[in-house]
């Protein structure tokens, strides 16, 4: 028996042009700024870095961090740490921070004041979708694609116990 396909909340389509309108706003608020430097989280971000990051119309580069939320799959305590680190500094750069999600806002926070830390010329932020009624910390995103609803969604990036992260719209998992 094939399994069932999460049932879709943010289509396709309406993905590409977010990405897109994203992408415009973004190139446009930095014109002028000789290297924009986005910073993907792992490993949530890496489909929506590259989609977005193709289509800025701005010089830009590109590096990861990986970070962690300890506790199980679906709960966390707020604690991070980190799993890898930039390989360069980000002194005195133009930093935009590139997320999948921001849920109850605990990884950004933690990543926006350890970035701070290093002196960028400026610091904003970007997710694909945010979970606005599980917020505990409260962050502001500078360039957000959707509100969603307290549900757990998978695709572009996001996953399930590793499942689903490629598939091509949002969808919404019910785990059992
Ligand atoms: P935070 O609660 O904002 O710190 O988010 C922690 C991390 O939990 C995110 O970066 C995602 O990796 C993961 N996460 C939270 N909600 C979802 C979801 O609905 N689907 C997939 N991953 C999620
Ligand atoms: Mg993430």
């Amino acid at each position: 028996m094939t399994e069932a396909l999460p049932k879709v909340l943010i289509s396709e389509d309406a993905i590409r042009d977010k990405v897109a309108e994203l992408a415009a706003t973004i190139s446009a608020a930095y014109e002028g700024v000789d290297d924009l430097f986005l910073i993907g989280v792992l490993k949530g971000s890496f489909i929506f870095l590259a989609d977005l990051s193709r289509r800025l119309t701005i010089p830009r580069s590109v590096d990861f961090m990986a970070l962690s939320t300890y506790g199980n799959a679906t709960s966390t305590d707020g604690a991070v740490r980190m799993i890898m680190d930039l390989r360069r500094s980000i002194k005195g750069r133009h930093v935009l921070v590139v997320e999948d999600i921001v849920d109850t806002g605990f990884t950004l926070d933690y990543l926006l004041r350890n970035l701070a830390a290093r002196q960028p010329a400026s610091l904003k932020t970007c997710a694909l979708v945010r979970k606005p009624d599980r917020a505990k910390i409260e962050i502001s995103i500078d360039y957000l694609g959707f509100d969603i609803p307290d549900e757990w969604v998978v695709g572009c990036g996001l996953d399930w116990a590793e499942k689903y992260r490629t598939l091509p719209y949002i969808g919404v998992v019910h785990p059992e």
